[in-house]
């Protein structure tokens, strides 16, 4: 039931990708954008894509999200999807451990992510209803560096199957925090993190949450298209952005990571620039790898890189917490929400000022 259920995510994720024709429309990513000083550029050579944050140390500020496993076919693209991770350096998240949990014969399908990049930063990915001794034991598994939880309630609701009890999230999370032993990221599942929840996280002992925004992969239509009577429409829309959940969750204490709907090194930049420590991709990795293999989506995530590096270099940012000290212009949609929101825009678009004052008169940033 699980394997299958991990098949059929797979083949609609795809679909989705695949229904805008590998050219996805507009987004509320479209809504920020970067103010052009043509003299602030800087040498390639000068940037360095290293990132930090929750005592971590990443190469590059991109990462393959949690997608996979449980089943013959999604253990044959864990290995692909670690493979290209291995080549790139880039780090990677496996699909929940839940379906391990149930039956540990699947083992396999999940421990080739580590089997395959035995020196790569590799997170467990779990739910928030797991045991302290299964989240080990996914840890365990993976020789993981990190684990994730996911939090995943509009995809429960719509699931055909799905839970309906979630108060128990919350106590839960604060245990495995506690007990696990390794760094604890909480991710969304594409419906995004509001302000609040982060705040909660934060006291929740959590190290870092991934906003995981809507806009690319929506598992509520996921979920919907799963279902008899396909009656759940409804929720097509639920949820915020991943630059809304950025927005929202400025100077909330705890190291943020961005995914959801990035579809391209431009929205990894602005993610950067709204304050994200790092920037991950699930379904667009997803589809490259379906349409040309494990070479394509290798080829794929270079020039991620190295375009991101390129954006860096226009922008005059050496590292990527500077690319969060550029101007930032926000329109559209995403301004509206900034507005309800008690959002200052007006700081964003225009926050190099001081640091340009600061360096030329020596003064104090
Ligand atoms: C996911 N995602 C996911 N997330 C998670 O925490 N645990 C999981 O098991 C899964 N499973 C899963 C399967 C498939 C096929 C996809 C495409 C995605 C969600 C994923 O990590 C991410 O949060 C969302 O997909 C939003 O990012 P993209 O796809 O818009 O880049």
């Amino acid at each position: 039931m699980i394997s299958s259920r991990k098949d059929d995510h797979v083949r609609l994720a795809v679909e989705q990708q695949r229904g805008h024709g590998g050219h996805p429309g507009r987004s509320q990513f479209d809504d920020v954008s970067f103010v052009h000083h043509a003299l602030a550029g800087i040498d390639r050579g000068e940037v360095s894509l290293a990132t930090r944050f929750a005592g971590l140390e990443w190469p590059v500020p991109l990462y393959v999200n949690a997608m996979t496993g449980g089943s013959a076919r999604t253990g044959i693209i864990n290995r692909d999807l670690a493979i290209a991770a291995r080549e790139t350096g880039v780090p990677i998240a496996t699909g929940s451990l839940s379906a391990y949990f149930k039956d540990p014969s699947v083992a396999g399908t999940f421990s080739v992510m580590r089997r395959e990049n035995p020196d790569g930063f590799v997170m467990a990915n779990v739910n928030a209803t797991a045991t302290v001794e299964n989240a080990r034991r996914a840890v365990d598994l993976l020789r993981a560096d990190a684990l994730q939880i996911h939090l995943n309630a509009v995809q429960e609701t719509v699931m055909p199957e799905g839970d309906r009890s979630f108060s128990s999230w919350g106590p839960q999370i604060e245990k495995i925090a506690a007990g696990v032993g390794v760094p604890v990221i909480v991710k969304e599942v594409g419906f995004g993190l509001s302000r609040e929840t982060v705040l909660l996280l934060r006291e929740l002992g959590v190290d870092a949450v991934d906003v995981a925004g809507r806009g690319g992969t929506n598992f509520a239509r996921i979920e919907n298209g799963r279902r008899e009577r396909a009656d759940y429409c409804h929720l097509d829309d639920w949820g915020q952005s991943a630059p809304a959940c950025l927005l929202d969750a400025q100077d909330t204490g705890i190291p943020l990571l961005a995914s959801g709907g990035v579809r391209n090194p431009l929205d990894a930049a602005r993610c950067l620039a709204l304050g994200a420590a790092a920037v991950g991709a699930s379904g667009e990795f997803l589809r490259t790898l379906f349409d040309g293999g494990v070479a394509a989506l290798i080829a794929r995530i270079s020039a991620w890189q190295e375009q991101l590096a390129a954006v860096m270099t226009l922008l005059g940012a050496r590292t990527p917490a500077d690319v969060a000290r550029c101007d930032l212009l926000i329109g559209g949609e995403l301004r509206w929400f900034c507005a309800d929101r008690g959002i200052d825009t007006g700081r964003l678009a225009a926050r190099s000022r001081g640091l340009a004052v600061a360096e030329a008169t020596g003064g104090p940033r």
